[in-house]
């Protein structure tokens, strides 16, 4: 009962020493088995080399089924073949590094912003980094714009409200019908979001029809997109479902890793320096050059997502019996791999829970074993939107650290829980003062 209340309330609670001291933990209830795997091998073996013996978990899927049915998470066998093939080409090299341009907008705006305020004011940096996340992401899929900014991001943070922890009749494996009195209202509260996106998807095809020059954001993307194997469209609810899983997929992963990066670079001056100075010499460059440049502050995107990784869990569920790091595992056990877990596991990584960023050093990094560090997951369901997020947390990163000095109020508990991502319970929050005089910042633009 304790667990399933853990589960509901704060999952993170629900780890023990042995999570973090052994290759695997089997456990569970008289309705469900789970094993908990931190081997290296084994993952391998579960996300790639025997992919084909589990499924994405039914937990996950159940919760995000009713949501985005024709969502690229949600989906499985032919229909996420076609659709992983048809979209990878919009999260590839060249569409990910034109997106940069945009990015840095966004973080100017937000400077701009805080520029605004008297030294010392306190800002709620979650809050923050969810409408800098979120105005990302719509600059990203619809370069003109989807209606008004603020009645988006109130959709999408009331939804984020309902899915927080598990439900309890998703964890028994209750079937859909039966209503999941956390998730009631959801459909009210993204009615409005539905409709602007719709407006927006038709809008986008008349002017494509009639102008085939029209903006090549992801949406224009996504709608000449054709599957190379088939040559098939995607369908219209596809393209919707799509577009909705980029956004929640995207916002608020993203707005917790800058948000935990923040966290983090405040309790360290060394690398707040460290990442002020790189921002410093490479600003005035243009921005997709800048970004190589900046490898001190992907450095600590990095180390912020090894520390706190947004997804905590990677799930399946093994569709026959295996074994897995010398253990028997029956069919229809839960597999769970823990990214939070995985990172701060003491048979893999040196001083664990230590903020170091100069393990992930251009040098240093080769050491990293592919399968210790996993934020975005790995093997062909591996998230799609991994270069675009790193690259959104960069350039936030190095824009706001070159301005402003961040310091977490004193006293602030800052107690990290499963609100969908991980993120600091009472929010973060923070002062801003200006790093540069107003005079030294027009000097340095
Ligand atoms: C820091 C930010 C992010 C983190 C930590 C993150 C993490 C993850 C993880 C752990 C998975 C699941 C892997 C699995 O089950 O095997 C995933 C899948 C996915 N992510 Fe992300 N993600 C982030 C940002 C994004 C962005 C920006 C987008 C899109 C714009 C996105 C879109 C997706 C999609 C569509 C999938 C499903 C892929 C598939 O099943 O083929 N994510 N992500």
């Amino acid at each position: 009962m304790a667990l399933l209340k853990a589960l509901r309330t704060n999952p993170l609670e629900c780890w023990t020493k042995a999570h973090f001291e052994e290759p695997i933990v089997l456990g569970g209830f008289p309705f469900m088995r789970y094993a908990v795997v931190s081997d290296p091998a084994a993952i391998r073996k579960i996300l790639i080399d025997d992919q084909s013996a589990y499924r994405k978990s039914t937990i996950e899927r159940r919760v995000l089924r009713s949501r985005m049915p024709n969502g690229l998470v949600t989906v499985d066998g032919k229909q996420w073949g076609r659709l992983r093939r048809t979209l990878a080409p919009l999260f590839g090299r060249i569409m990910t590094a034109g997106f940069a341009p945009a990015m840095g907008g966004v973080a100017a705006d937000v400077v701009e912003r805080w520029q605004n305020l008297a030294d010392g004011a306190v800002v709620e940096i979650k809050a923050e980094m969810s409408r800098v996340a979120l105005e990302a992401l719509v600059g990203c899929i619809f370069s003109e714009g989807l209606g008004d900014p603020k009645a988006v991001c109130d959709a999408t943070t009331r939804y984020y409200a309902t899915c927080g922890g598990l439900d309890p009749f998703d964890i028994l494996g209750l079937p859909d019908f039966v209503p999941r009195f956390t998730r009631l209202g959801v459909q009210q509260v993204l009615r409005d979001f539905y409709e602007a996106l719709n407006a927006a998807i038709a809008e986008r095809r008349r002017s494509l029809a009639a102008e085939p020059n029209a903006p090549r954001d992801m949406l224009g993307a996504m709608l000449a997109a054709k599957d190379p194997q088939t040559g098939e469209h995607m369908t219209e609810a596809e393209v919707r479902d799509n577009v909705i899983t980029f956004i929640f997929g995207g916002q608020e992963t993203t707005s917790s890793a800058l948000t935990w990066a923040i966290y983090l670079l405040s309790q360290s001056r060394e690398w707040r320096e460290r990442v002020a100075s790189e921002a410093d010499a490479v600003i005035g460059s243009p921005v997709q050059n800048a970004l190589g440049a900046l490898v001190q502050t992907r450095a600590v995107v990095e180390e912020a997502l090894r520390l706190y990784p947004p997804i905590i869990g990677i799930t399946r569920t093994a569709l026959r019996r295996t074994e897995l790091a010398g253990r028997t595992i029956d069919r229809g056990t839960m597999v769970v791999i823990s990214p939070y877990v995985v990172h701060r596991h003491r048979l893999l990584w040196r001083d664990p829970d230590v903020f170091d960023p100069t393990r992930f050093l251009p040098e240093r990094s080769k050491t990293i074993e592919r399968y210790t560090f996993l934020p975005f997951g790995v093997g062909p369901r591996m998230c799609i939107g991994a270069a675009l997020a790193v690259q959104e947390a960069t350039i936030v990163l190095a824009a706001l650290t070159r301005r402003f000095v961040l310091e977490s109020v004193p006293g602030q508990a800052v107690w990290p829980v499963i609100d969908f991502t991980m993120k600091p319970r009472d929010g973060l929050r923070m002062s801003v003062t200006a790093r540069l005089s107003r005079a030294e910042s027009r000097a340095a633009e």
